[in-house]
Order: C-alpha cells, then structure tokens, then sequence
C-alpha cells in the first residue's frame, strides 16, 4: 500500500494533503471536522489581531470551473484560534498544525508574530503575504521591498517554523526576484499559491459577488496551471531547506499527483472542499494511491519533483 506520509518543518505527516486556509477553518467546529477526516493537518483562517467581520455578502460564490471570492479577512481574532491549538497540543500532541496570520498593517503582524513567539504554541506558522480583498491593502508579496523588511524583522525574533503564503506570479523575472527575497530568510516553506487575485465572474449582466463591485479572488480549475508553475518554478530556486507546499486547482488524485511531481511536500485544498466537504481528503488520497500503486511508488519521494522536461 503505498503511503502519503509526509514531511513539513521536520513534523511528520499521515497524510500529505489538508485544506487550504479561508476553507473549513474559521470556527473550531469546522476545525475540527478536518481534524477527524483523512487529512494530514489543518491549517486555521488567516487571524489579525482582532477579530474582523469581513466584507458584505454574497462574498463567496462556487462557479463551474472554480470560485470567486472576496471574504475580506473575517476571523475570530488570533487569540480564538491560538487558544484552540494549544488545547489541541494537550489533547494530541503527536499531531502537529497550522496557524495562519496576518496584521492588517507590518507592525500589527510583528505583533502577531511576537504573539505566537511568546505563547506556547509549537506548531507551525504561515504568514500570510497574499491576501487581495482588503480595499486599499496590495498584496504583501507583490512588494518585494515591503516582503524583505517584513521578513527580516521578523526573523530578529521569530525562532519558531515559519513559512509564507504566496500569491501566484506571472513572469520569470518575478520568480527569479522573489527566490532571492525568500533564499535570504530562514524560512521552513513557501505555499504557492493563494487565489489569482481580482478576477471577475459575470452571470448575465451582473457579477456575483458584491464587495468590490464583483472584482475577487480565483480558484479551482481555473489556476491549476498557474499553481504547478509557481510550486516548481520556486522548488527549482529556492534552497533546499524551504520546501514547498501546492495549493491550487486540486479535486482530484492527478491534481496532487501533479503538485508532488512540480516539488510539493504538502498539497493542500481550497475549493473542491468548499464544494465536497471533507470526503474530498479520503477521495483525493484514494486516488493518489491509485496512481501511485500503478507507477511502482511506495511513498512520496519517489516522484516528488521529478517533473520530466522535453529534452
Ligand atoms: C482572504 C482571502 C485570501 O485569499 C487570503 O489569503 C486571506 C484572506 C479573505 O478575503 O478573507
């Protein structure tokens, strides 16, 4: 039988898929189902300091090929889902997860992050450099300056596992530049990657969603290509001790297939969960399985970014 186990930050892991965070992670409820499905790990909602109340609704909306979205970071506030994992550390401490985070301003996440140093959480954390919904906030990631201060005080205090959540770049010279910010850093990870960001969805002459006017986040079917892209242009760059995990456009055991060939370690899922629910891990991991048992690999490292070129 051929096995998922993983490895993300020297933590080991039954299964190599979770979900990704915005899906399945704002309440411990929801937590916890992952929690109890097939799933290696979970990861929890993007937390600021506070808690927030996101964005008007429809803010969320399943389409054919994937999903639009623009929640507008609502959470419950770090504290909400610190106290959880620490909780869980007692009850599970062989298990290990994710906390997602990010301030809505650098000295909010140096906040943050000091927050997590301090407390007794030893799990692993993502800072969350990509999120597109906040009006009037870039994206973190496309501001390679802004990426290089934040990561290089953060690290002046921050000695626990850290890694980073991506957005998706479009042009080499990009991943060129942002593997030298991240090469720089004592990250665990990068996570490539969150949503395409500001994409619009139009059902007869109107968009779907109402913050923004209907401009929001894309995922699904639609990035798929983008995200393999992105997971291998920066497992070909980054220093071998930054390990990658896939996130994008996984419904299927192929999907993962794929993400583990382009480099990943850990293969997360957004949209399919959103629409299966947490069967989605048991089916995607059967799946995964499948393939593998029929190309001869027992575990993960037989073929993880062992992506075959055309001469
Ligand atoms: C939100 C969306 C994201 O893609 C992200 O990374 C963080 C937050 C949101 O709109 O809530």
């Amino acid at each position: 039988m051929p096995s998922l186990r993983t490895q993300i930050a020297g933590f080991s892991f039954d299964n190599c898929l979770m979900n990704a965070a915005g899906v399945a992670c704002m309440t411990v409820e929801e937590l916890e189902e992952v929690r109890q499905s097939a799933a290696g790990s979970f990861v929890t909602k993007t937390a600021t300091l506070e808690a927030r109340a996101g964005n008007p609704e429809p803010r969320y909306r399943d389409v054919p090929l994937g999903s639009i979205n623009s929640m507008g970071l609502p959470n419950q506030g770090i504290d909400y889902y610190l106290d959880y994992l620490l909780s869980l550390q007692e009850s599970q401490p062989e298990r290990t997860f994710f906390l997602s985070l990010v301030g809505m301003s650098p000295d909010e996440t140096h906040t943050l992050l000091k927050k997590v140093q301090n407390s007794g959480f030893k799990g692993i954390t993502e800072l969350n450099l990509s999120c597109p919904n906040v009006p009037g906030k870039p994206q973190i990631a496309y501001d390679f300056e802004t990426t290089e201060r934040i990561l290089g005080e953060a690290f002046g205090y921050f000695d626990k596992p850290l890694g980073i959540k991506l957005p998706p770049y479009f042009d080499i010279v990009h991943f060129d530049q942002a593997a030298e910010v991240f090469n720089r850093h004592p990250l665990k990870f990068v996570n490539c990657v969150n949503s395409i960001g500001n994409g619009m969805y139009i059902e007869d002459e109107s968009v779907v969603i109402r913050p923004k006017n209907g401009f929001g986040g894309i995922g699904g079917e639609y990035i798929k290509p983008t995200a393999l892209a992105n997971v291998h242009a920066f497992y070909q760059r980054l220093n071998p001790s930054i390990q990658i995990i896939g996130t994008g456009g996984v419904y299927t055991g192929r999907d993962a297939f794929e993400h583990i060939l382009c480099g990943a370690s850990m293969v997360q899922i957004g949209t399919a969960l959103h629409q299966q629910g947490v069967e989605v891990f048991e089916r995607v991991s059967l799946g995964l399985k499948a393939i593998m048992a029929k190309k001869g690999y027992e575990k993960l490292e037989d073929f993880k970014g062992k992506l075959k070129y055309l001469g």
